[in-house]
């Protein structure tokens, strides 16, 4: 009998969650330790094309390792599916899953177009089965904790929110359609759609519209590597998200040397991604990428909750910075930190979801609706990056559940 914590209370089960995976690379790679730290859930089968991975998977986990999605969500042993195949696939792999009646939890971004985004709401509307988009960092238990401080509204009204996070993302391996826009490449796709998911889960997720700039400065890269947007909200908050993914400086450093990814970082470290590169024939760059997946790769062991870079939330009577331990509350005339609980393993929180909305029936705030909005903002940031105007947002919401509560 496992004893888990959820934003609504305490609730128990005996009845794991039986997961499939769809995909064992990088994504998966990184939701290893969660899955094999949290008995909420035990992994069943998988899919996958490469045989490597599929021995790997059923040697450590049992089940079966099938070579198709199709195959994986026809295995009555599979309630839920986490689909973390790339961004391109994520529609028809919804589409499989939820026809089958499996619940989902898809990699972000939810898809690549807003109309695949929709089909696949739609999908898993009519089949009844959740639809949870995540890991994102929204579900980063700093970013839980200081959305339920500020919808306490104990600070007064929130107005400002910053969000930056300068990274090595274009320099590390890529698959080709990694490095093109059209096909959901770039840092749109892979992490503005993180930042826009931390500040809409800060802000209450009713964005109403907003003006960027891009910039693609690498023309053996030739896809967005940053962007710096304005993004005003309903309620009057104002946000502004700046991203780069060409970076020197290594935003991390302000985050207590703490990686995205929990893990204490190594000022030897510096560099890696492009010397890496650099050492090494282009053609080669998808091997590179395959040896961090899984069958291959290394675990990351983090030591801390995981973030997406400095934030801080300005309201009226306290200034809220997060960092990777929880959120210092600069007062008015006080300051204080507040501990946002780390482990067992990190991502505890989307397993949290996905147990509330399997087990429970309880949705959470990372819905496929909410996951199509943050996908409008980043196609709003491209639209606005190229006309030059800023875009109205139409396709808006907000969280389903009580912050307050819990
Ligand atoms: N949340 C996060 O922190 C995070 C981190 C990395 C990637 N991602 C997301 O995960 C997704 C995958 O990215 P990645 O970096 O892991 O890519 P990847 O290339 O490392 O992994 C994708 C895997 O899918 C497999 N695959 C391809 N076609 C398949 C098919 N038809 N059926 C089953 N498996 C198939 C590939 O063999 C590969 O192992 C992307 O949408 C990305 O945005 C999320």
């Amino acid at each position: 009998m496992f004893r888990g914590q959820n934003r609504g209370g305490w609730f128990l089960t005996s009845d794991p969650i039986r997961v499939g995976v769809a995909g064992l690379g990088r994504a998966f790679m990184l939701m290893v330790p969660t899955f094999d730290a949290d008995d909420r859930v035990i992994l069943t089968a998988a899919a996958a094309p490469r045989a490597e991975s599929c021995a790997a998977f059923e040697a450590k986990y049992g089940g079966t390792a099938y070579r198709s999605v199709e195959e994986l969500c026809a295995d009555p042993s599979v309630e839920a599916v986490y689909i973390a195949t790339p961004h391109q696939m994520h529609v028809d792999h919804v589409l499989v899953a939820a026809r089958a009646g499996k619940h989902i939890l898809v990699e972000k971004p939810l898809a690549i177009t807003m109309k695949d985004a929709e089909t696949m709401v739609s999908a898993a509307s009519e089949a009844g089965v959740h639809l949870i988009v995540g890991p994102s960092h929204s579900f980063d238990p700093p970013v839980e904790l200081a959305a339920k401080l500020i919808a306490r509204g104990d600070f007064g009204r929130l107005r400002m929110i910053q969000a930056f996070n300068y990274t090595d993302f274009l320099y590390r391996p890529r698959r080709p359609e990694e490095l093109r826009t059209d096909e959901g490449g770039g840092v749109l796709f892979s992490q503005a759609i993180h930042q826009i998911d931390v500040v809409r889960r800060l802000a209450g997720g009713l964005g109403k519209n907003i003006y960027a700039m891009t910039g693609a400065w690498d023309p053996k890269r030739p896809t967005e590597g940053a962007f710096t947007a304005i993004m005003n909200f309903q309620g009057g908050c104002v946000a502004n998200l700046t991203y780069s993914g060409y970076a020197h400086f290594d935003s991390d450093i302000w985050m207590n040397d703490v990686g995205e990814l929990g893990q204490l970082k190594s000022p030897n470290s510096y560099g890696n991604a492009r010397r890496t590169l650099a050492d090494i024939d282009s053609k080669d760059e998808g091997q590179l990428k395959e040896t961090r997946t899984f069958g291959r790769g290394k675990t990351i062991m983090a030591k801390h909750n995981e973030h997406f870079g400095p934030v801080i939330a300005l309201c009226d009577h306290a200034d809220l910075k997060l960092t990777p331990d929880g959120v210092e509350v600069f007062g008015d005339t006080e300051r204080s930190f507040v501990e946002a609980k780390f482990g067992p393993a990190p991502r505890r929180t989307v397993i949290d979801a996905l147990v509330a909305a399997v087990r429970h029936d309880v949705v959470p705030a990372q819905t496929g609706a909410w996951g199509l909005a943050s996908l409008e903002v980043c196609h709003a940031i491209l639209r606005s990056a190229s006309t030059g105007r800023p875009i109205d947002l139409l396709r808006q919401c907000g969280t389903t559940y009580e912050e307050t509560t819990g």
